[in-house]
């Protein structure tokens, strides 16, 4: 187990998927509140920091307890505190040193930079320089402008580095962190999505015991995972409930339903539709719309939760990116993406809360889910908003407008499957716009709405670009929708990324 020092640097969560990457597992801290115990940690990384050691508020983390005593491996600021407090001396420096560099000294036999060639490229993000090293300090590296790249204290398993491993442009980043982590800090590479699944199993079983747990599944990746991995640690104690809400995808709430209930899931379908689309009848405010879909189906699950006897736990399906986002430096943070957690716990559920998920990345996740045996297809689908169709209406909703987009985007995920572009693409679906158009059909002039399509590629949905979409294909589609379609006469493509744009609609 590795431990990872936050100083609210925005690659630190990236330093915490590369050493997944190399199967340890490793956790994120911020420096102001590290964990009291530290007798399971095997090694430490601090990350880098927007502050300057220099400013009067930069952080000053106590280190006496890790320096020495576990092997460190210092990154950006963290080299730079080492430096400054230690001995050294960090000052402003007078060349640009942000981007890419190369390493132009390396020292010979280190096994810090075993397998690193002369001129391998490193990711340069700093504004101050190391000038002088610490006590103790042994240069290992060095770039045209940066004369302390790398270095290491002597008679100690400390190692600080000005660049960024974490970075994909640090070309030997990875082989670094994995000489630090594997050859010196002799940390075990036994993290894996089986021994995870065992290991979370076991947990769960002691944890939960013989008591019953209820689980709200959306049809995404992270409940269907939760919902696997609860049901091998207490089988039939899980209860889980499937909410149709009214505004998912044509068929999906039957299909998963469906699928749930195959997967061996203990799961209720609840089609509280007309109760979702009555409550919202003549609302057109993206805002209030999600509060009544969050709170409907708050009184909804509680509803079936009630009728459930002796209930214990809440599980959710909570993932580490929230966890690390409501933990962070900048300090707990009151905006906890709420609407993204559909479900939250109600204030009257006076129940504890489990989320087997909460230590893995999205990615992670769906590697745990295949190590479960779950469908490649349920592991693969795009995300998809828990408003649902709801914010891709735009203005009021009615049941007539649902089921004309309902059509338009089922045509159009189909049409993506089977030219083999779904995977391709990170999220897709189709928007109603609020407008009518002219056109015509035959010889009538007919006047009806118009819809968006949208495609775009992401890793996590903060930055998004639209794709590029083979014209053919829109061509198809756009007529498949248009003939097929009651209602529409008009199809157009979002060519907009995000930022400025965002990936929906409202
Ligand atoms: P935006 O539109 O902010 O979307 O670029 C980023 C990602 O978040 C999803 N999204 C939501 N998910 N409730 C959700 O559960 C919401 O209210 C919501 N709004 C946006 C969006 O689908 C995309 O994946």
């Amino acid at each position: 187990n590795v431990l990872i020092l936050d100083f609210g640097s925005q690659y630190t969560q990236l330093i915490a998927r590369r050493v997944r990457e190399l199967n340890i597992f490793c956790e994120i801290f911020p420096y102001n509140n590290p964990p009291t115990d530290l007798s399971t940690y095997k090694a430490v990384i601090l990350s880098g920091s927007p502050f300057s050691v220099r400013a009067e508020d930069a952080p000053h983390p106590d280190l006496s307890e890790i320096r020495g005593k576990l092997p460190l491996l210092a990154v950006c600021y963290g080299a730079q505190y080492l430096a400054h407090f230690h001995g050294g001396e960090v000052a402003p420096s007078n060349t640009r040193e942000y981007g890419r560099a190369n390493l132009s000294y390396l020292k010979e036999q280190e096994p810090f930079l075993d397998g690193v060639q002369a001129g391998s490229q490193v990711w340069m993000s700093h504004s101050d320089t190391i000038k002088q090293l610490p006590t103790n300090g042994i240069k290992l590296a060095s770039t045209k402008d940066v004369e302390n790249a790398a270095y290491r204290i002597d008679g100690e398993d400390t190692y600080a580095i000005q660049f960024h491993p974490e970075v994909y442009h640090s070309t030997d980043g990875k082989q670094i962190l994995e000489n630090f982590l594997v050859n010196i800090a002799e940390v075990p590479q036994n993290f894996t999505p089986d021994t995870f699944v065992e290991d979370i199993v076991q947990e769960l079983k002691g944890k939960i015991q013989n008591d019953k747990v209820v689980l709200g599944l959306s049809g995404g990746v992270d409940s269907t995972v939760a919902a696997v991995l609860l049901h091998k640690a207490i089988g039939a104690n899980l209860y889980c409930i499937f909410v149709n809400n009214g505004l998912l995808r044509k068929n999906e709430f039957e299909s998963v339903l469906h699928q749930y209930k195959d997967m061996g899931l203990n799961v209720k379908g609840v089609d509280a539709s007309d109760r979702f689309l009555s409550q919202l009848a003549g609302v057109d405010d993206p805002e209030t719309k999600r509060k009544i879909i969050g709170r409907v189906f708050i009184e909804v699950f509680d509803d079936e939760a009630h009728q459930l006897t002796d209930v214990k736990w809440l599980a959710q399906g909570t993932i580490y990116p929230d966890v690390i986002e409501s933990v962070s430096v900048k300090g707990p943070s009151a905006t906890i993406k709420s609407h993204h957690n559909v479900g939250g716990l109600p204030d009257f559920m006076k129940l504890q809360v489990v989320e087997p998920l909460r230590m893995l990345f999205k990615d992670e996740v769906r590697r745990v889910g295949a190590s479960l045996g779950i469908d490649p297809e349920l592991l693969g689908r795009h995300p998809f908003p828990g408003p649902g169709l709801s914010i891709r209406i735009l203005g009021d909703i009615t049941p007539e407008k649902v089921r004309i987009l309902q059509e338009v985007d089922a045509i159009f995920i189909e049409g993506l499957k089977s030219h083999g572009l779904y995977n391709q693409v990170w999220q897709a679906g189709a928007i109603l716009l609020p407008v009518n158009s002219v056109g015509v059909m035959g010889d009538e002039r007919t006047y009806e709405k118009v819809v968006a399509l949208r495609a775009v590629e992401s890793t996590d949905g903060m930055t998004a670009d639209w794709v590029h979409l083979p014209y053919d294909f829109l061509m198809k589609i756009s007529n498949e929708i248009i003939n097929k379609v009651k209602g529409v006469n008009r199809v157009v493509y979002d060519i907009s990324s995000k930022p400025p744009a965002t990936i929906e609609w409202e």
